[in-house]
């Protein structure tokens, strides 16, 4: 068992320190190779994965399934709430209870702010949040963090300019939090309507952590090492005009990447819409696909720690 780490759940990335991170991206290193199928581990054989998806999801679920059958475990579980019994009216306290007498770690996907909280009360397995509402999305951000090592060899004091819908995106709101612990400089790009919420900064600010909000990427590309881009949601936007007004704002292509550092990674959680133009693919900046493909190794990484601890 990693000494450091003693966490049943995975809730918030606000429960967790710097130097729990860093064991978490260390572990999922070593996990690379049995992710992608080149090397066995049969570690988790005989233990069972439960997946509770109240709300669409491509990567988060299937890396997580990818991840335990790498392990050699087996999956339960539900992408559509309407074919379980919370059709019925059950409430998650009692769907939890009961799913977790079934398996032995739970990832939980639900619309509500909190719910994975709540369930974790509820359950006597480990529960790992995968997005609640506008809240967290915790094992998101531990992927974001592993490229953002993997790709720049270190997380402190990076540059990161983070782009798009601030104000809900449940990913940002982690991944501000976590780079805050890692001192880097952070650039908020965003419409005012849809800027970083007040309360994250003045989480930041206790930090004594740089930042600035911007409404533009093109005024401040040139100085990032990272461009985080996320999601602006049509449906926030009082009308489709404010919508059309500020979306070309948030549209990267590849013409506007000739003067930015040699170095910069675009990085996207995705699913994307129109924010990153398909001709950036193309380019050495684009990182996104690897990003999404770090999700099985640190997601190998946080099941191997909460069902059965890891050996070095
Ligand atoms: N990044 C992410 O959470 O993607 P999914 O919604 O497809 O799981």
């Amino acid at each position: 068992m990693v000494s450091k780490f003693d966490k049943k759940h995975v809730v918030s990335i606000k429960d967790f320190t710097r130097e729990e991170i860093n064991e978490i991206l260390d572990i999922a290193k070593d996990m690379k190779e049995i992710a992608i199928g080149n090397k066995i581990d049969n570690s988790l054989n005989g233990k069972i994965l439960g997946t509770l998806f109240f709300e669409p999801s491509t990567r988060t679920r299937l890396s997580f399934e990818s991840a335990m059958k790498r392990l050699g475990g087996t999956c339960i579980g539900f992408a559509r709430p309407g074919t379980s019994s919370v059709k019925k009216g059950e409430t998650l306290a009692d769907t939890i209870q009961v799913i977790a007498s079934y398996v032995d770690i739970i990832v939980l996907r639900h619309p509500q702010e909190g719910a994975a909280r709540l369930a974790a009360k509820f359950s006597e397995k480990p529960i790992l949040n995968a997005g609640d509402g506008a809240g967290q999305h915790p094992t998101q951000t531990l992927l974001d963090l592993f490229t953002i090592k993997e790709e720049k060899g270190e997380i402190k004091n990076k540059k990161i300019g983070i782009a798009g819908d601030l104000k809900y995106g449940r990913t940002v709101h982690s991944l501000t939090h976590a780079l805050s612990m890692y001192e880097c400089d952070l650039t908020f790009i965003a419409p005012n309507a849809l800027q970083i919420p007040d309360e994250i900064i003045k989480d930041i600010d206790r930090l004594g952590i740089n930042y600035k909000k911007v409404e533009n990427i093109k005024d401040v590309l040139s100085e990032l090492d990272v461009l985080y881009m996320t999601r602006i949601q049509r449906e926030r936007f009082p009308s489709e005009d404010e919508y059309l007004e500020v979306a070309e704002t948030y549209n990267v292509k590849k013409n506007m990447l000739d003067n930015v550092n040699e170095n910069l990674i675009i990085m996207h959680p995705l699913p994307r819409v129109d924010e990153i133009s398909a001709d950036v693919d193309e380019t050495k900046h684009a990182r996104y696909f690897q990003q999404a493909a770090n999700g099985v190794p640190i997601r190998m990484a946080l099941l191997k720690l909460l069902t059965e601890g890891y050996d070095e």
